[in-house]
């Protein structure tokens, strides 16, 4: 593994499982110093425990995304622990299948405040550090950020608000070398879709529109991540990459190269 996060300090929001704790673990292997939060610290106490990292190089804390001050409060204690802030992970996200007529206020209020004002509130507390650090920002948007799915809409709106707030952070901050780029996952086996994998009809359809014909794991979402916040990506600002196996590739017509064999 290299060691590309030596000395660096990086912040995950959402972390105890799927995406975040992936995300936790490949920092952890390539030398960082972590501060991760989970809404849950008992489950992200659990998470990482099987990683035994050195209690020096780890800071966890309960953060629920939608509490701004719990937010400025994960920031602040990162920094007086480490000293820095190198990178910044904001991960935490949430759906609701529902079309607009079935969705209630509360529900699509909490669908934005998890998944969008949770990546403003972070970036308000985190920016002056990483100013400071000529650091990063990876957002974990989706490729529901990019495009309408069929009975998300409130995930594809909070998502695209991810998509193009990572835009506009990356022109407001790219003169302190700052950059913010998102990850855009596409169907990632975790916790969160074990339902749709375990539904024939749902993993069917996947099936038939997955150019590489199986989803991604949280490992190949955090090796993403990893490369945006390194000095790999060091001329790579305001890109939301999808990582989809070739989804948002394709157009969705009928596969006529299979079908012309049938
Ligand atoms: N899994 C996928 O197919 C997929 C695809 C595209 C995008 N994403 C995005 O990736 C991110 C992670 O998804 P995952 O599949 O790894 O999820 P997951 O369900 O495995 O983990 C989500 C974590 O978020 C935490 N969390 C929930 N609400 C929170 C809150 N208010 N504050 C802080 N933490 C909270 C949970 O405790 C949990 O540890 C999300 O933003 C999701 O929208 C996932």
């Amino acid at each position: 593994m290299t060691q590309r996060f030596s000395g660096k300090v990086v912040a995950l929001t959402a972390a105890a499982s799927g995406i975040g704790l992936a995300a936790l673990e490949r920092f952890a292997a390539e030398g960082a110093m972590i501060c991760a939060s989970d809404i849950s610290l008992e489950a992200l106490k659990t998470a990482v425990a099987p990683l035994a990292l050195p209690e020096d190089r780890l800071l966890l804390r309960e953060c629920d995304v939608t509490d701004i001050g719990q937010v400025q409060s994960f920031i602040d204690d990162g920094v007086r622990r480490f000293g820095r802030l190198d990178v910044l992970v904001n991960n935490a996200g949430t759906g609701a299948l529902a079309y607009v007529t079935e969705l209630d206020q509360e529900a699509w209020h909490k669908v934005i405040a998890v998944t969008l004002d949770s990546v403003f509130y972070a970036c308000r507390a985190a920016m002056p550090h990483l100013a400071r650090t000529q650091g990063a920002v990876v957002n974990t948007a989706s490729i529901s950020g990019l495009f309408g799915d069929n009975g998300l809409f409130a995930y594809n709106a909070a998502k695209g608000g991810v998509v193009n707030l990572t835009r506009a952070l990356a022109v407001d901050h790219a003169p302190e070398n700052v950059r913010v780029n998102a990850v855009c996952p596409g169907l990632t086996a975790t916790p969160r879709t074990a339902w749709m994998m375990e539904d024939t009809e749902i993993r069917a359809e996947y099936d038939r529109r997955l150019p590489m014909g199986r989803p991604g794991t949280p490992d190949e979402m955090a090796a993403a991540i990893a490369f945006l916040a390194s000095s790999d990506a060091s001329y790579i600002t305001g890109v939301n990459l999808a990582v989809d196996g070739g989804l948002t590739a394709a157009t969705n017509q009928p596969a006529f190269g299979r079908l012309r064999k049938q």
